[in-house]
């Protein structure tokens, strides 16, 4: 692909490292125990000393939180939870005075039954022109008292929920892929899509450096929603990656790129199918998405080793940098996946509740970070993975909060445990989450033993999680080869990964069961950083990564 003249090879979302922020649960300006703008701010300069290129939050905007905020009220508002939209502009300017770029989360597959269009559309009644914005349908049986079909909603339960007519009676029902809070729009009406264009636009001119598309795979439906087997789905799925969906990206591509300085299109694209999912980053659809085979891939070479070639393959093709994520919102934190038996992760394996060695996963954590910071292309962190959070399993259920957990009647446990909130100083809860005085305990219960991994606490001990990413995150701006561009394997026992990344740089992690000599898979080297503090030279040991400066 050549250099377009926009730039294109040399955009900064094709190498950076980005921090998910989820708002509630970062950090507590006002002191009502769940996070926002405030915390945000006061926050900035850790982020810049963290050495991160670009922010991306989950969803800011006024919602009733049934899905922390993936349920939007105003696309156009700040949740008064989080602050106000002159706060919001005000967080984009000083963060873009630190060198930090600002993503937003776009969620365009639905929005929440508080938004003004659901309401209008409920009280206007069946076939309505504010019906059509969304999925109403009648019900089948004699009384109606079926749901159109059989289509499970994604949190458990059925996709469709019943509503009363105006005058009181049992009436449609609307389809909600998600929470029943959460009605999915009709991608087929034109309104939607103009409605989405201009939203990009509010917040482009806001100076939003890009945008994260929620669930970008699933907006547009078959119209005639036919029942299928969900072990088996059929080609094309009735809601999943439908052709049409790539004309919405096409015209938000035009759009973004229409910028002097052009918006990054991030997709969050769950497809299994690699050729699928390349077929989002065409040159003229989202610049980047999410790579999801990478996060669920088992902390084992041979299957790391063929993700990322495979990873590799797929994007070159379409010019796209690739993307590599360990952790998100929605996910097991990795400290506690890669301390378990069974190392894999898809969204139907969540595997909560299955007994974890901390130490283990910990010690292979650091490792994958070396091994996913040194990967070509853009790298995504978690926040708190910074610090080395491990998952709450045990929340008790009266403080659970997710749909997940919910809709499933608790046998899913849900997403909880990944958004505690963060622990900042200090020897107790809230551990400077919240400030001094704060009227109400953080929105989750902390883990006490957090005292240790509290970012003051690791800030000045070089040995810790924290000293490491930022120590990874300077080299990694540091040197020439890294980030987006090509990357060579080096010959190497199995279990080991071996890598170079331009002229002079290479990794080497070691997954086999035994200690190993990075001078056997190249050249002489200088040790840059190891993911194992007490590692100074001679044979790696187990689940440890090194980064060499090779002669
Ligand atoms: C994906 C988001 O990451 C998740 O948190 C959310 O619940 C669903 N989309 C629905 O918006």
């Amino acid at each position: 692909m050549s250099d377009s003249g926009s730039g294109e090879l040399r955009a900064w979302w094709r190498s950076a490292a980005i921090y998910q922020i989820y708002p509630r649960s970062f950090a507590d300006g006002d002191g009502d125990g769940v996070g926002d703008l405030a915390g945000v701010r006061a926050r900035l300069p850790y982020l810049a000393e963290l050495g991160v290129d670009a922010v991306w939050f989950s969803p800011w905007y006024a919602s009733p939180q049934a899905d922390a905020g993936y349920d939007v009220s105003d696309y156009r508002a700040i949740d008064p939870v989080f602050g106000t939209l002159a706060e919001a502009e005000q967080l984009i300017r000083e963060a873009h005075g630190l060198g930090i770029r600002i993503i937003i989360d776009v969620v365009p597959n639905h929005c929440s039954d508080q938004h003004p269009w659901f309401r209008e559309a409920i009280e206007a009644g069946p076939s309505s022109a504010a019906r059509d914005l969304f999925w109403f349908r009648p019900g089948r049986g004699p009384g109606g008292e079926l749901p159109p079909n059989g289509w499970q909603s994604i949190f458990g339960g059925p996709a469709w929920t019943r509503t009363n007519n105006p005058d009181g009676t049992p009436g449609e029902w609307y389809l909600h892929l998600f929470a029943a809070e959460q009605p999915d729009l009709n991608w087929e009406n034109p309104k939607v899509r103009e409605e989405f264009e201009d939203v990009l636009r509010f917040w482009f001119d806001r100076g939003a450096d890009g945008v994260r598309i929620d669930s970008a795979a699933l907006l547009v439906k078959d119209g005639e929603l036919p029942d299928f087997d969900e072990a088996e789905p059929p080609v094309p799925h009735p809601y999943t990656d439908r052709d049409e969906v790539h004309e919405v990206y096409r015209t938000w591509r035009a759009l973004a790129d229409s910028y002097p300085e052009p918006r990054a299109l991030i997709g969050e694209v769950w497809l299994p199918d690699a050729q699928r999912f390349a077929a989002y980053l065409r040159p003229d659809e989202i610049h980047t998405a999410f790579n999801f085979a990478f996060l669920g891939c088992p902390w084992e070479a041979d299957a790391l080793r063929e993700v990322i070639d495979e990873t590799v393959a797929v994007h070159a093709p379409v010019g796209a940098p690739a993307t590599w994520v360990l952790s998100n919102h929605d996910v097991p934190r990795h400290v506690t996946r890669y301390g378990r038996a069974d190392t894999s992760f898809n969204l139907d394996h969540r595997q909560l509740g299955a007994p974890t060695d901390l130490a283990l996963g910990t010690r292979r954590a650091r490792a994958a970070t070396l091994l996913s910071l040194a990967l070509p292309g853009s790298v995504y962190i978690y926040q708190g993975e910074e610090l080395g959070l491990e998952e709450i399993e045990d929340i008790p259920d009266e403080l659970r909060q997710d749909p997940m957990f919910f809709r499933t009647h608790g046998a899913n446990l849900g997403r909880d445990g990944c958004r505690v909130p963060l622990p900042w100083e200090g020897d107790e809860s809230p551990f400077g989450f919240s400030p001094p005085g704060a009227t109400s305990e953080p929105w989750l219960p902390q883990r006490e033993s957090w005292r240790t991994l509290t970012a003051q606490a690791q800030a000045t001990d070089p040995s810790s999680m924290l000293s490491l990413y930022r120590r990874a995150l300077k080299i990694r701006r540091e040197t020439p080869g890294l980030g987006d561009g090509p990357m060579r394997w080096l010959a190497a026992p199995d279990g080991v990964l071996a890598f170079t990344r331009g002229d002079r740089f290479a990794v080497v992690a070691n997954l086999s069961g035994k200690g190993f000599d990075p001078a056997e898979a190249g050249a002489d080297h200088r040790i840059l950083l190891s993911s194992d503090p007490a590692y100074t030279a001679g044979e790696l040991p187990p689940d440890t990564a090194v980064w060499l400066e090779t002669a």
